[in-house]
């Protein structure tokens, strides 16, 4: 097992992406700390994973805070961090973005993932080290018109990650960045819905399951990546290569 008595903390893990991920820290032998900002949903799925939950909004440092006191009582340690929740903004562009949406955007998935990092970090370097994975998008490399906010957002986890992996490094603390394709169902919904437009776009030509991410993710996490940090591994079929500037994602 390559997480035999980890401990790993996936934000945004009761849905699609972070579920297939915590789901194969689980079968690695990781105790998985699942979160949402839902107790109920988080607290069913940590059951069925042998795992713990715990419901924060990561748009609330104070919330983070508390997420983090309840790692450090209840597990002492933390080896892993993978950040994978997204809020997914409106599709309104510079021109007519609302100051309030970049503000709800960006706290939800840049300073969430900056603050967690932090908090995890100070675990991490006192129990000799860890990784953290970002979860990113082709839209934070290329932009596409009327995704101001989660674009902004989603370019600067690649900055965050770069400077998180340069910072952390001295203490064994590994940081790298997964950059999601289209993969399972779209972000903040259960339903599958027509996707066809974007997987047109797909040199593998078809959409990618949450599971496929899941294992990428346990690489990267694992002892057989001892050596990478920085990295920005693209789990995508190929999409980003060849995406034209009118796709989004
Ligand atoms: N799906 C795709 O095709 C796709 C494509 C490119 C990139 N990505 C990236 O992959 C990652 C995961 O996407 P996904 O499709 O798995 O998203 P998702 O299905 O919408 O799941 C998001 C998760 O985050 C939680 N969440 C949302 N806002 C939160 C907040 N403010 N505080 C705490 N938890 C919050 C949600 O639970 P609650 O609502 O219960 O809080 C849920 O567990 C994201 O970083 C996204 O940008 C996805």
């Amino acid at each position: 097992m390559l997480l035999k008595d980890k401990i790993a903390l996936v934000t945004g893990s009761t849905n699609n992406i972070g579920l297939g991920i915590a789901r194969a820290f689980a079968r690695e032998g990781a105790k998985v700390i699942i979160h949402s900002r839902h107790a109920e949903e988080a607290a069913k799925i940590a059951r069925e994973l042998n795992g713990d939950s715990f419901a924060a909004d990561v748009s609330r440092p104070e919330q983070v805070g508390a997420l983090f006191d309840h790692i450090r009582k209840n597990h002492r340690k933390l080896d892993i961090l993978v950040n994978s929740v997204a809020a997914q903004a409106s599709r309104a562009g510079v021109l007519e973005l609302p100051l309030e949406e970049w503000n709800q955007t960006l706290a939800t998935n840049l300073t969430g993932y900056f603050l967690t990092i932090q908090h995890a970090a100070k675990i991490m370097k006192e129990h000799g080290g860890g990784a953290i994975i970002n979860i990113s998008a082709a839209s934070g490399e290329r932009a596409s018109p009327g995704r101001a906010a989660y674009s902004v957002s989603k370019g600067g986890i690649f900055a965050l990650t770069k400077q998180a992996a340069v910072d952390l490094a001295p203490h064994k603390i590994r940081v790298n960045c997964i950059v999601s394709g289209i993969v399972g169902t779209p972000i903040g919904s259960k339903e599958m819905g027509n996707r066809k437009l974007e997987y047109d776009s797909i040199p593998l030509r078809r959409i990618g399951q949450p599971e496929e991410v899941g294992e990428a993710a346990l690489f990267l996490v694992s002892e057989k990546a001892s050596y990478i940090t920085n990295a920005v591994l693209a789990v995508d079929g190929g999409r980003m290569n060849s995406m034209g500037s009118a796709s989004g994602g």
